[in-house]
């Protein structure tokens, strides 16, 4: 009975994926006739050399290294409301270190896996080595229970970014497997640097993490969403920020499924970075939206006249809206100095404009079906890919399916047929958003992750440089460990 309803949700039941609880469905995109091939070629041509000396950046190697460790293990923390809540956390803590390097430095983590199951670590938006990425049985074998792994490389790009385990995720993030790591840019912000990360819990009778993981329910709706929603392991914190004082607050979602929609109105707040990179053009932040997977970085700089103010951090994404956090403005020292420090200066963003009129490259369509050893899966272009663990063993060898030119302007098709989101994540590159339904739209950011939305088509543009073997996934985990992740190749 239970099991039926919920592929009533999925719109699984009565075979066809209808939406039944959808108003008419969005318009098709317009069909992609149009140009001929060879004015194509030089769209192409011109789209890549827009973007392509600013995603060839390299950093200069300083030559400093950064040896980090990092300890997965399961333990006992005081969390959310200030109960002991067990966990599987990075060295101790959750959130994990967040880890602090500039833009050059080479990075050396050592992960020690002290789980009982295996993992690795993926380092989320970050431009690396392929052999670094983290992928199971793709760029690297899984690391096992008792073994440990060394990831190095140099940080490329100045960002906020974040870290998490690709083995399992739907478990193992869920459990509090996740860090933030900064890569500063070569003239150091000035100012204070905050890192807020939100997350959400679901617990059971005992008032600890729920141990059943990828459920029937998890499947047929957006991923697992708790019910205690938290920045940096704490429900509800008061946070505090200080009149006067500019300052950077790095927002991460680590949620398995849950999408934010900050309403950051009352902060004096400007959007400085989306998914690390900076932004284009001064965006201001009314209201944020963060899939999981995403991060903004905002620039605040309290009006003076708001010190002694307590704020609400308001999300507003489902109908429910709830306080994440209250925020409270601090008198500060700085109160008759005004700010210090320069604003964040603005990055590089392509226009893009006349991606719109070429047609997508490659069209992935986003739907479910029943089967698999969860009930459902969840796949990409009726394909299902899963990083199998069980038996420790590296399951038949992973198909390909999608090849992409390396510095060639491509540009992809996410087209969601089912009744659900679907936060769509790259690997190796930054995209950015064309066409939502097929109406042009310009964000002014880069991205890694973009929210594809119950029925929606989403049009996206990138130029991968890194050659390599890459996923293109779910960021939802329940949808992505059940099958939503697939494989695309950068040739040298
Ligand atoms: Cu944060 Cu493959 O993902
Ligand atoms: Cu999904």
């Amino acid at each position: 009975m239970r099991a039926a309803a919920f592929l009533l949700v999925l719109g699984l039941g009565a075979g066809a994926l209808g939406c039944r609880s959808c108003k008419s469905p969005p318009p098709e995109p317009p069909p992609d006739a149009g140009p001929p091939p060879s004015s194509v070629e030089e769209a192409r041509r011109r789209l890549t050399d827009e973007a392509l000396p600013f995603l060839q950046r390299a950093a200069a190697p300083t030559g400093r290294v950064h040896d980090f460790e990092l300890v997965a293990k399961p333990t006992t923390l005081t969390l959310l409301d200030g109960r002991a809540l067990d966990v599987w956390a990075y060295n101790d803590q959750v959130p994990g270190p967040t880890l602090r390097v500039r833009v050059g430095d080479t990075i050396r983590a050592r992960l020690k896996n002290e789980l009982p199951q295996p993992t690795t670590i993926h380092w989320h938006g970050v431009r690396l080595p392929n052999a670094m990425d983290g992928v199971p049985w793709v760029t690297q074998p899984p690391v096992l229970p008792g073994e440990s792994f060394l990831y190095e490389f140099i940080a490329r790009d100045p960002g906020t970014f974040w870290f998490h385990p690709h083995v399992r995720g739907s478990e193992q993030v869920e459990r509090g497997l996740y860090g933030v790591l900064i890569v500063e840019p070569e003239e150091p912000l000035s100012g204070r640097d905050l890192v807020w990360v939100l997350d959400d819990w679901l617990l059971d009778e005992r008032g600890q993490i729920d141990p059943r993981f990828v459920t029937p329910r998890d499947l047929a709706h957006d991923g697992r969403w708790g019910d205690v929603v938290t920045v940096n392991g704490q429900h509800r914190p008061e946070l505090a920020v200080t009149a006067g004082e500019r300052t950077r607050v790095r927002i991460v979602n680590v949620a398995n499924g849950r999408v934010f929609a900050l309403d950051l109105s009352g902060l004096d707040a400007r959007v400085v970075a989306f998914d690390g990179l900076s932004v284009g053009r001064t965006i201001d932040a009314g209201t944020v939206e963060l899939a999981p997977g995403n991060r903004v970085d905002l620039a605040l700089l309290p009006a003076a006249a708001r010190a002694g103010q307590t704020l609400s951090l308001v999300d507003r994404f489902t109908r429910r809206e709830h306080v994440v956090a209250t925020v409270r403005v601090e008198r500060g020292a700085a109160d008759a100095g005004g700010p210090k420090g320069a604003p964040a200066p603005l990055g590089f963003v392509p226009s893009w404009k006349e991606a719109s009129e070429l047609p997508a490259d490659q069209a992935f369509a986003l739907n479910a079906r029943r089967g698999g050893p969860f009930g459902v899966e969840w796949m990409i272009n009726e394909r299902v890919m899963r990083h199998d663990d069980d038996d420790h063993a590296k399951p038949e060898h992973h198909e390909v399916p999608y090849r992409f030119e390396r510095n060639r302007f491509v540009k992809l098709r996410f087209a969601n047929d089912s009744p659900r989101l679907h936060p769509m994540h790259l690997h190796g590159v930054f995209f950015k958003v064309l066409a939502r339904d097929g109406v042009p739209v310009d964000e002014g950011h880069w991205r890694d992750t973009v929210l594809v939305r119950p029925r929606e088509t989403i049009d996206v543009g990138t130029v991968p440089t890194e050659p390599g073997t890459w996923m293109l996934h779910c960021h939802i985990l329940e949808h992505a460990d059940s099958g939503m992740m697939t494989l695309f190749s950068v040739p040298e």
